[in-house]
């Protein structure tokens, strides 16, 4: 179905699915599991990776031989561009909102590791900052380069309907797990993600609710950058996306402090998912859908029975950037302690939450 796209394959799929038994039981859920498209590969994965194997393949196709993209300074989808520039043997050109830091840590570090040009844009948000592709693309051929424009998060159709396809590669693993979830959450900011996994349930007719965490901007906001995406994809790729009415369900409640802030709440999750399930997430995305999950089980909102489907989207490099919260916090009133109440006294998880 999507062998109509260009395609350049750098990711390891299909990426696991797996129940978590034990994070199930600590929120009362009877059938919780995890998507885990954190072990994408290369450059330690993430969503990312599969929109860049058709942005690279488009990419390719058009004879280009240089990435340019954008992101804030712990940018999962620039560190997965730069890696996966590199594995297709192109050069990587980055653009992050911010000051450069004295040290590099995180995903900043391994941009450098993997040969990317980076240029820093003090006080710029990331998603302004695909406003300036178009001047640095004109720059890069002047000096004779052939330079591609990925926008923030790769939120392209082409990039979008790499979700789709993820949900095909789904629909093929729960048939085999005999698993239906009645709802899928998924931490979401571009959009591109979500558009892709709304397209692809319309395309392969899966039978649950899939529900963004908007850890960005408000819920509005996101469900018109989703509902344009969606537009667009129905437009450019008509044999593929037919037209259809989506349902957008966007939640902003979980957003905490703000983009990129780690509070206690997303600590506490990255600690319950850690020590139950010896799963990472990470401080900025799938640790605020995190914190959704938890605080809509342990409200009743998501019933006890309701099967349920975390979608792990990656991004755990940011962690060492936040090595602060997280050891500091962990370390007051010791960590061993922090442990078992953690895992044996269902009252105090709820703490912070
Ligand atoms: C780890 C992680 N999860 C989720 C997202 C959101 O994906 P999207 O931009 O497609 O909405 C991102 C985007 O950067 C991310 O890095």
């Amino acid at each position: 179905m999507f062998d109509i796209l260009p395609r350049t394959r750098l990711a390891f799929l299909p990426t696991p699915l797996h129940p978590m038994r034990n994070l199930g039981k600590e929120l009362g859920l009877d059938n919780l599991w995890i998507k885990r498209d954190d072990m994408t590969g290369p450059g330690f994965g993430g969503n990312k990776t599969r929109k860049l194997e058709f942005v690279i393949g488009d990419a390719k196709q058009q004879g280009c031989d240089t990435l340019v993209t954008v992101g804030a300074l712990q940018s999962n989808h620039c560190r997965q561009t730069a890696a996966a520039a590199a594995a297709a043997g192109m050069r990587c050109v980055l653009l992050l909102g911010g000051e450069e830091p004295d040290e590099y840590t995180g995903n900043l570090l391994l941009d450098a590791i993997y040969g990317a040009e980076i240029k820093f844009f003090p006080n710029e948000g990331f998603l302004p900052l695909n406003d300036r592709l178009a001047s640095v693309v004109t720059t890069l051929e002047e000096l004779g380069l052939k330079p591609y424009a990925v926008p923030a998060g790769a939120a392209t159709p082409i990039g979008s309907l790499a979700y789709a396809a993820a949900i095909q590669e789904l629909k093929q693993q729960l048939d085999r797990a005999a698993f239906s979830p009645e709802r899928i959450i998924v931490a979401t900011s571009t959009g591109g993600t979500l558009a892709g996994m709304i397209a692809g349930q319309h395309m392969m007719g899966l039978d649950a609710e899939i529900l963004g965490l908007n850890v960005y901007d408000s819920a509005d906001a996101a469900t018109s950058r989703v509902r344009d995406l969606l537009q667009r994809m129905m437009r450019e790729y008509p044999s593929l996306v037919e037209k259809f009415k989506p349902a957008i369900l966007i939640d902003d409640r979980f957003i905490g402090e703000g983009y990129a802030v780690m509070g206690d709440p997303e600590r506490k999750a990255i600690e319950m998912f850690a020590r139950l399930e010896g799963v990472l997430l990470d401080p900025v995305y799938t640790g605020k859908a995190g914190v959704g999950l938890i605080q809509m089980a342990m409200s009743g909102e998501i019933p006890s029975d309701s099967p349920t489907l975390f979608w792990h989207t990656g991004g755990q490099p940011a962690l060492f950037a936040y090595s602060q919260e997280l050891h500091q916090r962990t370390a007051v009133g010791g960590s061993t302690d922090a442990k078992r109440k953690q895992t044996s006294e269902a009252g105090e998880v709820t703490d912070g939450f």
